[in-house]
């Protein structure tokens, strides 16, 4: 879980008093693991100040920020990134114009978690599993592998840096292991034991089932391939219950500068990234209609202030023009 506790932040450009600006006033939000937030709200109420405090980017003035019970405050931003990924509204930002989108793809995959056979590696057999993802993207990624990013469309670029900020966020089992111990409220060695207690049977049984696919003569290089891959993806799927720093998407309206064929593209490919690997994820956007169809809460900020905050069913029932009516009032 995500906590934001009476965060408070005002910026002052000169010094003056007459310039400070209160971008945040006592912010206290709880995030489950597993919510889809969509946050609205007028320019300059707090949004992005909100997703750069979560991040690490800017240092609240007071207030404390905690992930599974644990305080994060005094992590640095780059220290704060395996928990994080972020897209913001720049296409130029996410991802790196004169390189490849193979090249960006294995600067995030280095910078993100060390080896596991479920990210690719770019070994050969990886690099397939890896178009086969650029495909679903449906925006031609794939065929451009080499190409520089930097002649590419913003919601190619976007599409990109959506993948990176994901891949950024698998932990090795190792780690699972680490920060379940670190941020589970349990008693740290239940913790470990707990957590052993599944991986070991999990790991012994996967070891043991590949040996038997491996020694199958009836099946071909391929099938047996496809059949460690099905079991390894078992194995892992026990091993990641465990992870409780998993995936938190921070999204900054990114589909904004985005034409509307392509930001929707985008935005459903998010929708199905999130859902499949079932993210905590906070997507700011000024889209109302966009707000109401995706994710399963709603929070509209206004002047530092949560002036709204909706989920599950209520949020379904919700309209723009609801909305909107809650908008004139506030501002
Ligand atoms: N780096 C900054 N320096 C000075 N003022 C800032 C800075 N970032 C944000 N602000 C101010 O803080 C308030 C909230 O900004 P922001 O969180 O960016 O709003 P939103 O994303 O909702 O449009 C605004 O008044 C904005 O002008
Ligand atoms: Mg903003």
């Amino acid at each position: 879980m995500l906590s934001l506790r009476n965060i408070c932040k005002t910026f002052n450009m000169t010094g003056a008093k007459e310039d400070e600006r209160v971008a945040l006033d006592h912010i206290n939000l709880d995030i489950e693991p597993g919510e889809f937030v969509t946050i609205i709200g007028g320019n300059g109420s707090g949004k992005s100040t909100t997703l750069n405090v979560v991040a690490g980017s800017i240092t609240p003035d007071s207030g404390d920020i905690l992930l599974n019970g644990e305080s994060i405050l005094k992590l640095k931003e780059y220290q704060r990134a395996s928990y994080f990924g972020r897209v913001f509204q720049d296409p130029m930002m996410g991802t790196s114009g004169d390189m490849s989108v193979l090249e960006n793809l294995e600067i995030a995959y280095r910078r993100g978690r060390v080896h596991s056979p479920f990210v690719w590696g770019f070994k050969k057999e990886n690099k397939e599993d890896f178009i086969r993802e650029l495909k679903r993207f449906d925006l031609g990624l794939e065929d451009r592998l080499n190409q520089k990013v930097g002649v590419m469309s913003g919601g190619q670029r976007q599409a990109l840096t959506l993948l990176m900020a994901t891949m950024r966020n698998k932990p090795t089992h190792k780690m699972v292991r680490r920060d379940y111990i670190k941020f589970s409220e349990k008693d740290k060695s239940l913790a470990a034991k707990e957590f052993d207690d599944v991986y070991e049977p999990a790991k012994k049984e996967y070891k043991e089932k590949c040996k038997v696919i491996k020694s199958d003569k009836n099946l071909t290089f391929e099938q047996k391939k496809q059949q460690i891959a099905d079991i390894y993806d078992e194995f892992d799927k026990k091993v990641r219950q465990f992870d409780l720093t998993k995936q938190i998407l921070l999204l900054d309206e990114h589909t904004a500068a985005l034409d509307p064929k392509t930001a929707k593209k985008v935005l459903e490919l998010t929708d199905k990234i999130v859902k499949e690997n079932q993210m905590t994820t906070l997507m700011v956007t000024h889209n109302m209609k966009d707000a109401l169809t995706y994710g399963n809460r709603l929070i509209m900020f206004n002047q530092g202030h949560i002036v709204l905050d909706v989920k599950g069913e209520e949020k379904k029932k919700l309209t723009v023009e609801d909305l909107l009516k809650k908008f004139d009032v506030q501002i």
